[in-house]
Order: structure tokens, then C-alpha cells, then sequence
């Protein structure tokens, strides 16, 4: 198996009426244990990075790392730079060979969210990545500590986006946030079911963490081919590192096993809910 784009793996899912998990990483233990979990399930999913986390995660180190270990693997697997927010941020992850990227325009206007993805999608086709784009804006943050307000998609304005832009996959926003929710939310499956009647790209939800598998079951049934994880692995790998810390005498091989073996389990539920043991 090995590295596979974006928009051939959301086809297949598509097919299928299933979603891929798309999971955030942020060290070598996270890698492995995801790419475990997909492997015990023999399943595709996508690995991800963030542009946010390049501070204490550098591209330039943690992008090899990624793209070595889907090439590695014994299942189908899509390197993804999550959440760019600059051009030449995106330009560096196609350069490092990522199958996909997203371009994050969400805040600008929606004109200028057009040109900036426009470019984006010019770049990566030299490269032969897929590219997402973002329309209306996703709530909480990825972690800068810069919260952003819900400002749902607007259902009239998607498959333009889409069409002129010419993305593989349109992230929403239906009321998802990143980040832990205060109490599971309530999406606005109406305005992802008026998506995705008039809008044939398919659709990606952000903010996983926290919404509930009937939710997720109700997002994949209106055209959600790929779901984004990112707080529920950080939170696991945090709580297993504390644990092992916790202890007389901490032993670091005891420590990585456990950071990785608690992102196994995590991605491994995710993949279990989005019923992408059937890819
Ligand atoms: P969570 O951190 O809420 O799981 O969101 C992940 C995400 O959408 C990454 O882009």
C-alpha cells in the first residue's frame, strides 16, 4: 500500500457511503500509533498536521517522518498539512511531498478566500496533491489561543466556491468547533444536508472531538467524507504520559509505548464509529 492523494481516497469513501478519519499528530509516538490502528483494522486514513503546531512540531522534521511512515505501510495512506494559513507554509508541505493540503481562508473575505485557494490548487496540481479549502468559519481554535466565532456555510454559496476554486473536499461549518466542547453540540445537520444537495465536492467535518457517534453516523448519512481528530489523541497522549510520570522511578520506553498505544486506541474507536472498516 502507500501514500495516496486526498481526493482518491474521499472517491473511494464516497463510494462507499463512509468517512475517513483524518488524525493530528504531533510526534513519532502519534505517527505510529495511528498508522497501528489503521493497519489492525486494515483501513485508510489520513495523517495530519496543523500550521499551528509547527512550533513545537517543525514541518521541515515531522513531514518526512509522516510521509515515511505511510510509505511504510501496509494500508492506504494520505499525508495532510492541516489548517495552512500561508501560501508558502502550503508550498513547503507540497515541496516535502504531502499528498494533500488544506488552505485555511475562512477569515478572509469571500473573494479573497477564492483567490488565495485558486493559487493554492495551481500549486498543488504540479505536485499532484489534493487540496481542501474552508467556507464560513469554524469555531474555537487549534491551539494559537485566537478563538474564533461560528459563522455556519452558507448552502448558496458552496458549490460556487467549489467550482471556482476547483478543491477535492470543502470543509463546513455546521456549528463544529476545534477543542474540547463544554457539552456535546448540536450540529446543524440542516445546513450540512442543504450542502450537500447542491454541492457534489465532498465534505469534511472539523472539530471531532466530542460529537457523539450517532452525530457523526448523521454527518457521514449528509455527505461528511472526512472527519478531523485532533483534541481527543492530544488529550490521550497527555493523560498516558502523565501516568507514566506519575511513578517512582518513570521509564522513558515505558512512557513512549504508552503515549502510543493511547492514540492506537483513540484513532482506533474513530475509525470503528465512521464505519471505515468496509474501505
Ligand atoms: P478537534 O481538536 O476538535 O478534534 O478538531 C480537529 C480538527 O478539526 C483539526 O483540524
Amino acid at each position: 500500500m502507500s501514500l495516496v492523494t486526498l481526493k482518491e481516497l474521499l472517491k473511494k469513501a464516497d463510494k462507499k457511503d463512509v468517512a475517513v478519519g483524518a488524525f493530528s499528530v504531533g510526534n513519532m509516538e502519534m505517527v505510529l500509533g495511528a498508522i497501528r490502528a489503521a493497519e489492525a483494522l486494515d483501513t485508510p486514513i489520513i495523517l495530519q498536521i496543523a500550521e499551528v503546531r509547527l512550533p513545537t512540531s517543525p514541518l521541515n522534521v515531522i513531514g518526512p517522518m509522516m510521509i515515511a511512515a505511510a510509505e511504510n505501510s501496509s494500508v492506504d495512506i494520505c499525508v495532510h498539512f492541516d489548517h495552512g494559513l500561508n501560501y508558502e507554509t502550503v508550498l513547503q508541505a507540497l515541496e516535502l511531498g504531502f499528498s494533500s493540503v488544506m488552505l485555511d481562508g475562512s477569515l478572509l473575505s469571500y473573494e479573497d478566500n477564492i483567490a488565495l485557494t485558486k493559487r493554492v490548487v495551481e500549486a498543488a496540481k504540479e505536485y499532484g496533491a489534493s487540496v481542501e479549502a474552508e467556507l464560513g468559519v469554524v469555531g474555537g481554535n487549534e491551539g494559537n489561543g485566537k478563538a474564533h466565532k461560528i459563522q455556519c456555510t452558507d448552502p448558496t454559496l458552496a458549490d460556487d466556491f467549489c467550482k471556482k476554486t476547483g478543491i477535492d473536499a470543502l470543509a463546513v461549518a455546521i456549528g463544529n468547533a476545534h477543542g474540547n466542547y463544554p457539552v456535546a453540540p448540536e450540529l446543524r445537520l440542516d445546513v450540512l444536508n442543504e450542502i450537500d444537495k447542491c454541492c457534489e465536492t465532498p465534505l469534511v467535518l472539523h472539530g471531532g472531538t466530542g460529537i457523539t457517534p450517532e452525530t457523526f453516523r448523521e454527518c457521514i448519512r449528509n455527505g461528511v467524507r472526512k472527519i478531523n481528530i485532533a483534541t481527543a489523541s492530544f488529550d490521550a497522549v497527555a493523560k498516558a504520559a502523565k501516568q507514566n510520570t506519575s511513578v517512582d522511578k518513570p521509564n522513558y520506553f515505558d512512557l513512549s509505548q504508552s503515549m502510543a498505544d493511547a492514540v492506537y486506541e483513540n484513532v482506533k474507536k474513530h475509525i470503528k464509529i465512521f464505519n471505515m472498516e468496509s474501505l
